[in-house]
This record gives C-alpha cells, structure tokens and sequence, in this order.
C-alpha cells in the first residue's frame, strides 16, 4: 500500500507555499488523470489559462497536444497529464532551478503511485529535471531507461508546425510502449 494516495498528493500541491510562485498564482496545478493509468506525460509549468482553471494543458498548446493524442490513437481520459512545476510563472517565464528542486517531491510521488510503465518527457525542462539531460533534438523519438519518451513540448510544435509530424510519431511510440 501506499502512504499516501494520488487525492493527497494533489491536495499537498493545492496548498504548497514551498516556493513563491504560490504568491501570484490563481490555482496550483497538480494534473490530472487515472491514478492507474499506464502512459504519464509531463510538461513544464502551467501557463495563464491553466493557472485559472488548475487543469493541465488546457490552453493553445493543450489543444495541440489533444489533436497530436488523437492521431496517435490516445485517449487523454487515460493518460496522466502533469508538469515539472505546479505553478505558474509570472510571464509564463521558464522555472528556476529552486523552484524545480523544491517542486521536485511531487512529482516524484506522482510517478511513484501512478506507476506509469512509460513517462513521456515533452520538452527540455523535463527531460532535464527528471534525467538531467539535454537535447531534444538529439533525444527526441528515442525511449531511454525502457521507460522515458523524449519529445517536444507542444508550444514548441505551435512554434514550429513543421514538428507535428515528428510529435504524433514520437506519441504513437509511446501508445505502443504502454501496451
Ligand atoms: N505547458 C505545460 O508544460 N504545462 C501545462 O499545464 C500547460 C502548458
């Protein structure tokens, strides 16, 4: 049994003054998902639109990453969707190392209690906080450890539509390393 469950883990993330990025937030964002799903995918921080509903990737880059699961054959109802830090930055700017290292508690329990058998990485920040690598370019499609998918974070590919092909193939892998 676990000491905690995914209800508790979420309500820890809900009240964290851990960091100051609890000061200007509207709404932390734990993510969302079937504490038993097989497929974890792990973003950067929350933006604006996250920020005031406390869901994960409900914005542009959201609506991206909805259209890219579907032609990949995913359905977002069972996968675990989170990020590497729970709040929102001011200015959506990238979060600070002290703000990942104190963020970090959670979602380590979050992979401990899902148990995902395969963790997508979208973009850097994730990569490099959960294997302190870098170079998406190099890494992306490739799944390490058996069990980490690196690919782009998807305002990367709202950046750069020409990378939709190479994201839905990279979420296709991970469809099937969940099988
Ligand atoms: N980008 C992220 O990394 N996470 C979100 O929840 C939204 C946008």
């Amino acid at each position: 049994m676990n000491p905690i469950d995914i209800d508790q883990v979420n309500q820890q993330i809900s009240s964290c003054r851990l960091c100051p990025l609890f000061l200007e937030r509207k709404l932390a964002v734990p993510g969302c998902g079937p504490a038993s799903a097989e497929i974890m995918l792990i973003g950067e921080a929350p933006g604006k639109e996250e920020d005031l509903t406390g869901k994960p990737f409900v914005g542009r880059a959201g609506r991206l990453l909805d259209a890219a699961l579907e032609q990949a054959g995913l359905e977002r109802s069972k996968v675990f969707i989170t990020s590497v830090i729970k709040c929102r930055p001011p200015q959506n700017r990238k979060p600070k190392k002290s703000e990942i290292d104190q963020c970090r508690r959670y979602l380590d329990s979050q992979i401990e209690i899902v148990h995902p058998k395969i963790i997508c990485l979208m973009g850097n920040t994730a990569v490099q906080a959960v294997l302190g690598m870098q170079g998406i370019a190099q890494l992306r499609g490739r799944v390490l450890q058996n069990r980490y998918l690196v690919t782009f974070h998807p305002a990367a590919v709202l950046r750069n539509r020409n990378h939709m092909d190479d994201f839905v193939s990279d979420l296709k892998i991970l469809n099937a390393g969940s099988q």
